[in-house]
Protein backbone atom coordinates (compact mmCIF):
# COMPACT_ATOMS: atom_id res chain seq x y z
CA UNK A 1 0.00 0.00 0.00
CA UNK A 2 1.50 2.84 -0.71
CA UNK A 3 1.34 6.55 0.76
CA UNK A 4 2.34 9.97 0.15
CA UNK A 5 5.74 11.10 1.77
CA UNK A 6 5.28 14.15 3.84
CA UNK A 7 8.31 16.75 3.39
CA UNK A 8 9.82 19.30 5.57
CA UNK A 9 13.00 21.96 5.02
CA UNK A 10 16.04 21.99 6.98
CA UNK A 11 17.22 25.20 7.44
CA UNK A 12 20.08 27.87 7.71
CA UNK A 13 19.21 31.02 10.56
CA UNK A 14 20.65 33.60 8.14
CA UNK A 15 20.74 36.25 11.31
CA UNK A 16 19.76 35.58 14.92
CA UNK A 17 20.39 32.34 16.18
CA UNK A 18 20.93 32.26 20.40
CA UNK A 19 19.77 36.19 20.77
CA UNK A 20 16.42 34.43 19.36
CA UNK A 21 15.92 32.38 22.33
CA UNK A 22 15.86 35.68 24.35
CA UNK A 23 12.78 36.91 22.35
CA UNK A 24 14.92 38.70 19.74
CA UNK A 25 13.88 38.52 16.08
CA UNK A 26 16.04 35.87 13.78
CA UNK A 27 15.84 35.58 10.17
CA UNK A 28 15.97 31.64 8.38
CA UNK A 29 15.82 30.09 5.23
CA UNK A 30 14.24 26.49 4.22
CA UNK A 31 16.87 24.51 2.48
CA UNK A 32 15.93 21.62 0.12
CA UNK A 33 17.51 19.11 1.87
CA UNK A 34 15.47 17.66 5.14
CA UNK A 35 12.72 15.38 6.23
CA UNK A 36 10.80 12.94 4.99
CA UNK A 37 7.88 10.81 6.71
CA UNK A 38 4.67 9.22 6.29
CA UNK A 39 2.10 7.14 8.39
CA UNK A 40 0.84 3.73 7.27
CA UNK A 41 -1.99 2.54 9.68
CA UNK A 42 -1.27 -0.72 11.65
CA UNK A 43 -3.53 -3.14 14.36
CA UNK A 44 -0.60 -2.77 16.75
CA UNK A 45 -1.46 -1.73 20.50
CA UNK A 46 1.19 1.37 19.64
CA UNK A 47 2.16 3.06 17.07
CA UNK A 48 6.11 2.88 15.92
CA UNK A 49 8.90 5.01 14.87
CA UNK A 50 10.74 3.74 11.91
CA UNK A 51 13.63 6.29 11.49
CA UNK A 52 15.85 5.15 8.53
CA UNK A 53 19.36 3.99 9.96
CA UNK A 54 17.86 3.08 13.22
CA UNK A 55 18.41 -0.77 14.01
CA UNK A 56 15.47 -1.09 15.31
CA UNK A 57 11.77 0.29 15.40
CA UNK A 58 10.86 2.81 18.23
CA UNK A 59 7.73 2.02 19.79
CA UNK A 60 5.81 4.98 21.44
CA UNK A 61 5.26 3.30 24.89
CA UNK A 62 8.97 2.90 25.18
CA UNK A 63 9.69 4.97 28.09
CA UNK A 64 13.42 4.91 28.24
CA UNK A 65 14.47 6.42 24.77
CA UNK A 66 14.06 10.03 23.84
CA UNK A 67 13.26 9.65 20.28
CA UNK A 68 10.39 7.48 21.75
CA UNK A 69 9.72 10.09 23.91
CA UNK A 70 9.62 12.54 21.30
CA UNK A 71 7.70 10.44 18.95
CA UNK A 72 4.92 10.16 21.69
CA UNK A 73 4.85 13.71 22.33
CA UNK A 74 3.92 14.32 18.77
CA UNK A 75 1.52 11.56 18.64
CA UNK A 76 -0.03 13.36 21.30
CA UNK A 77 -0.01 17.12 20.35
CA UNK A 78 -1.28 15.82 17.35
CA UNK A 79 -4.13 13.96 19.02
CA UNK A 80 -4.00 10.67 16.81
CA UNK A 81 -6.49 8.14 17.39
CA UNK A 82 -5.29 4.51 16.20
CA UNK A 83 -2.02 3.46 15.63
CA UNK A 84 0.52 3.95 12.55
CA UNK A 85 3.77 2.87 11.07
CA UNK A 86 5.33 6.39 10.58
CA UNK A 87 8.68 6.11 8.58
CA UNK A 88 11.07 8.33 8.41
CA UNK A 89 14.15 9.54 6.96
CA UNK A 90 16.78 12.75 6.78
CA UNK A 91 19.29 13.59 4.57
CA UNK A 92 20.51 16.54 7.10
CA UNK A 93 23.97 15.73 9.19
CA UNK A 94 22.58 15.62 12.76
CA UNK A 95 24.18 18.09 15.48
CA UNK A 96 25.06 20.64 12.39
CA UNK A 97 23.10 23.58 12.96
CA UNK A 98 20.54 22.82 9.95
CA UNK A 99 17.96 21.69 11.50
CA UNK A 100 17.71 18.32 11.67
CA UNK A 101 15.89 17.38 14.44
CA UNK A 102 12.87 20.17 13.92
CA UNK A 103 12.91 18.71 10.21
CA UNK A 104 12.33 15.11 11.44
CA UNK A 105 9.63 16.70 14.23
CA UNK A 106 7.84 18.42 11.46
CA UNK A 107 7.43 15.72 8.80
CA UNK A 108 6.06 13.45 11.73
CA UNK A 109 3.25 16.15 12.30
CA UNK A 110 2.62 16.46 8.68
CA UNK A 111 2.60 13.04 8.09
CA UNK A 112 0.14 12.14 11.05
CA UNK A 113 -1.99 14.95 9.56
CA UNK A 114 -1.11 16.63 6.02
CA UNK A 115 -3.73 19.39 5.99
CA UNK A 116 -3.06 21.30 9.54
CA UNK A 117 -1.59 24.19 8.39
CA UNK A 118 2.03 25.17 8.61
CA UNK A 119 2.06 26.78 11.99
CA UNK A 120 -0.26 24.08 13.47
CA UNK A 121 2.61 21.55 12.10
CA UNK A 122 5.37 23.72 13.55
CA UNK A 123 3.58 23.83 16.83
CA UNK A 124 2.80 20.25 17.02
CA UNK A 125 6.41 20.27 15.99
CA UNK A 126 7.33 21.78 19.26
CA UNK A 127 6.58 19.02 21.45
CA UNK A 128 9.22 17.24 19.51
CA UNK A 129 12.25 19.53 19.92
CA UNK A 130 11.76 20.20 23.78
CA UNK A 131 12.68 16.30 24.45
CA UNK A 132 15.88 17.44 22.84
CA UNK A 133 16.19 21.02 23.15
CA UNK A 134 15.04 22.10 26.22
CA UNK A 135 14.48 25.39 25.68
CA UNK A 136 13.78 25.73 22.18
CA UNK A 137 12.52 29.17 20.59
CA UNK A 138 10.52 27.57 17.49
CA UNK A 139 12.45 29.52 14.76
CA UNK A 140 13.46 25.32 13.54
CA UNK A 141 10.02 24.52 13.81
CA UNK A 142 8.36 27.36 12.33
CA UNK A 143 10.90 27.63 9.03
CA UNK A 144 10.69 23.63 8.69
CA UNK A 145 7.03 23.88 8.47
CA UNK A 146 6.70 27.35 6.44
CA UNK A 147 9.71 26.72 3.62
CA UNK A 148 10.72 30.20 2.07
CA UNK A 149 12.42 32.99 4.33
CA UNK A 150 11.14 33.77 7.28
CA UNK A 151 11.40 36.38 10.32
CA UNK A 152 10.43 34.84 13.36
CA UNK A 153 10.02 35.82 16.80
CA UNK A 154 9.48 33.71 19.64
CA UNK A 155 6.02 33.87 21.17
CA UNK A 156 4.64 36.13 18.17
CA UNK A 157 5.16 33.71 15.42
CA UNK A 158 6.67 34.26 11.97
CA UNK A 159 6.09 36.60 9.05
CA UNK A 160 7.11 35.26 5.50
CA UNK A 161 9.71 37.92 3.68
CA UNK A 162 9.72 37.96 0.61
CA UNK A 163 12.91 38.05 -1.12
CA UNK A 164 13.79 40.36 -4.37
CA UNK A 165 16.68 37.98 -5.17
CA UNK A 166 17.98 34.58 -4.64
CA UNK A 167 19.55 33.54 -2.08
CA UNK A 168 22.42 31.82 -2.89
CA UNK A 169 24.36 30.11 0.01
CA UNK A 170 27.16 27.61 0.50
CA UNK A 171 27.06 25.34 3.29
CA UNK A 172 30.00 23.81 4.64
CA UNK A 173 30.45 21.50 7.44
CA UNK A 174 33.58 22.06 10.42
CA UNK A 175 33.59 18.32 10.75
CA UNK A 176 32.37 18.82 14.41
CA UNK A 177 29.43 18.14 15.62
CA UNK A 178 27.49 20.14 18.99
CA UNK A 179 24.48 19.64 21.05
CA UNK A 180 22.31 22.66 20.43
CA UNK A 181 20.98 22.31 24.59
CA UNK A 182 24.39 22.82 25.58
CA UNK A 183 25.44 25.23 23.43
CA UNK A 184 22.01 27.53 24.28
CA UNK A 185 22.90 26.33 28.08
CA UNK A 186 26.80 27.95 27.90
CA UNK A 187 24.94 31.77 26.88
CA UNK A 188 22.35 31.31 29.56
CA UNK A 189 25.43 30.64 31.98
CA UNK A 190 27.44 33.89 30.47
CA UNK A 191 24.11 35.89 30.80
CA UNK A 192 24.25 35.10 34.40
CA UNK A 193 27.59 36.34 35.04
CA UNK A 194 27.97 39.09 32.43
CA UNK A 195 24.39 40.27 31.83
CA UNK A 196 25.25 43.69 30.54
CA UNK A 197 27.83 42.31 27.44
CA UNK A 198 25.12 39.75 26.98
CA UNK A 199 22.43 42.21 26.67
CA UNK A 200 24.80 44.52 24.33
CA UNK A 201 25.06 41.70 22.64
CA UNK A 202 21.66 41.10 22.02
CA UNK A 203 20.74 44.45 20.94
CA UNK A 204 23.22 44.65 18.59
CA UNK A 205 21.79 41.49 17.15
CA UNK A 206 18.28 42.87 16.94
CA UNK A 207 19.05 45.57 14.60
CA UNK A 208 21.53 43.76 12.48
CA UNK A 209 18.25 41.44 12.00
CA UNK A 210 15.81 44.43 11.40
CA UNK A 211 18.45 45.77 8.38
CA UNK A 212 18.77 42.68 6.98
CA UNK A 213 15.14 42.20 6.70
CA UNK A 214 14.99 45.38 4.28
CA UNK A 215 18.35 43.97 2.32
CA UNK A 216 16.39 41.10 1.49
CA UNK A 217 13.00 42.88 0.67
CA UNK A 218 15.66 45.02 -0.96
CA UNK A 219 17.32 42.25 -2.79
CA UNK A 220 20.72 44.35 -1.34
CA UNK A 221 22.66 40.76 -1.06
CA UNK A 222 25.97 42.93 -0.52
CA UNK A 223 24.40 44.77 2.63
CA UNK A 224 23.23 41.16 3.78
CA UNK A 225 26.60 39.67 3.51
CA UNK A 226 28.15 42.70 5.90
CA UNK A 227 25.60 42.43 8.38
CA UNK A 228 25.99 38.50 8.80
CA UNK A 229 29.75 39.53 9.02
CA UNK A 230 28.80 41.46 11.90
CA UNK A 231 26.41 39.12 13.41
CA UNK A 232 29.61 36.27 13.41
CA UNK A 233 31.75 39.15 15.16
CA UNK A 234 28.83 39.22 18.01
CA UNK A 235 28.43 35.39 18.00
CA UNK A 236 32.31 35.27 18.49
CA UNK A 237 31.83 37.43 21.23
CA UNK A 238 29.25 35.40 23.02
CA UNK A 239 31.95 32.30 22.78
CA UNK A 240 30.40 30.67 20.04
CA UNK A 241 32.35 30.65 17.46
CA UNK A 242 35.69 27.89 16.91
CA UNK A 243 38.92 27.64 15.20
CA UNK A 244 37.49 25.86 12.33
CA UNK A 245 34.73 28.13 12.24
CA UNK A 246 36.79 31.09 11.68
CA UNK A 247 38.67 29.13 9.00
CA UNK A 248 35.54 28.06 6.70
CA UNK A 249 34.43 31.74 6.92
CA UNK A 250 37.90 33.31 6.50
CA UNK A 251 38.40 30.62 3.52
CA UNK A 252 35.01 31.74 2.26
CA UNK A 253 35.49 35.34 2.18
CA UNK A 254 38.64 34.77 0.85
CA UNK A 255 37.47 33.30 -2.55
CA UNK A 256 34.47 35.62 -2.96
CA UNK A 257 31.69 35.35 0.16
CA UNK A 258 29.83 38.31 0.32
CA UNK A 259 29.45 37.54 4.40
CA UNK A 260 29.97 34.19 6.34
CA UNK A 261 28.85 32.95 9.59
CA UNK A 262 28.32 29.97 11.85
CA UNK A 263 24.58 29.11 11.42
CA UNK A 264 22.70 27.53 14.58
CA UNK A 265 23.89 26.62 17.74
CA UNK A 266 28.03 26.82 16.95
CA UNK A 267 30.58 25.24 19.21
CA UNK A 268 31.04 23.20 15.36
CA UNK A 269 28.55 22.59 13.10
CA UNK A 270 27.61 24.52 10.19
CA UNK A 271 29.07 27.65 8.77
CA UNK A 272 26.88 29.92 5.66
CA UNK A 273 28.34 31.45 3.42
CA UNK A 274 26.31 34.00 1.10
CA UNK A 275 27.64 34.49 -2.76
CA UNK A 276 26.41 36.21 -5.69
CA UNK A 277 26.89 33.48 -7.78
CA UNK A 278 27.70 29.73 -8.84
CA UNK A 279 31.60 30.72 -9.84
CA UNK A 280 31.99 32.33 -6.71
CA UNK A 281 30.44 29.23 -5.15
CA UNK A 282 32.00 26.74 -6.87
CA UNK A 283 35.41 28.55 -5.56
CA UNK A 284 34.36 28.27 -1.86
CA UNK A 285 32.98 24.59 -2.21
CA UNK A 286 36.88 23.99 -3.67
CA UNK A 287 38.79 25.78 -1.01
CA UNK A 288 36.83 24.32 1.97
CA UNK A 289 37.73 20.99 -0.22
CA UNK A 290 40.89 21.28 -0.38
CA UNK A 291 41.30 22.33 3.25
CA UNK A 292 39.19 19.22 4.22
CA UNK A 293 35.86 20.38 5.08
CA UNK A 294 32.18 19.07 3.21
CA UNK A 295 30.11 21.58 1.91
CA UNK A 296 27.34 21.73 -0.67
CA UNK A 297 25.37 25.00 -2.74
CA UNK A 298 21.82 25.49 -1.01
CA UNK A 299 19.79 27.63 -3.36
CA UNK A 300 16.93 29.53 -1.16
CA UNK A 301 14.22 29.78 -0.46
CA UNK A 302 12.88 26.89 -0.80
CA UNK A 303 9.21 26.42 -0.64
CA UNK A 304 8.09 22.93 0.90
CA UNK A 305 7.03 20.85 -1.48
CA UNK A 306 3.68 19.27 -1.53
CA UNK A 307 3.56 15.53 -0.27
CA UNK A 308 4.64 13.49 -3.47
O1 LIG B 1 21.55 24.15 16.15
P1 LIG B 1 20.15 24.28 15.66
O2 LIG B 1 20.00 24.00 14.23
O3 LIG B 1 19.18 23.51 16.49
O4 LIG B 1 19.74 25.84 15.82
C1 LIG B 1 19.44 26.34 17.07
C2 LIG B 1 19.12 27.81 17.07
C3 LIG B 1 19.29 28.42 18.46
O5 LIG B 1 18.92 29.79 18.33
C4 LIG B 1 20.72 28.32 18.95
C5 LIG B 1 18.39 27.75 19.49
C6 LIG B 1 16.91 28.05 19.34
O6 LIG B 1 16.12 27.33 19.98
O7 LIG B 1 16.53 28.98 18.62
Amino acid sequence: QSRPWSHASGKVILLGEHAVVYGVPAIAVGISRGAMARAIPCDESTSVLRLEGLPVDLRADDEERDLARGFRAVLEAAGVHGSFVVEARTDLPPGAGLGCSAALGVALARALDPAANAALTAERAMAWERVFHGNPSGVDTAVSAEGGCIYFERGRGFERVESSAPLLLCVGHTGTISSTKSMVEAVARLRERRPEMVEKSFEGIRSLVRNARLAIEAGDVRALGQLMDLNQMLLSGLFLSTQEIERMCGLARDAGALGAKLTGAGGGGCVAALVENREVADRILRAWKEAGFEGFLAETPDRNRPAE
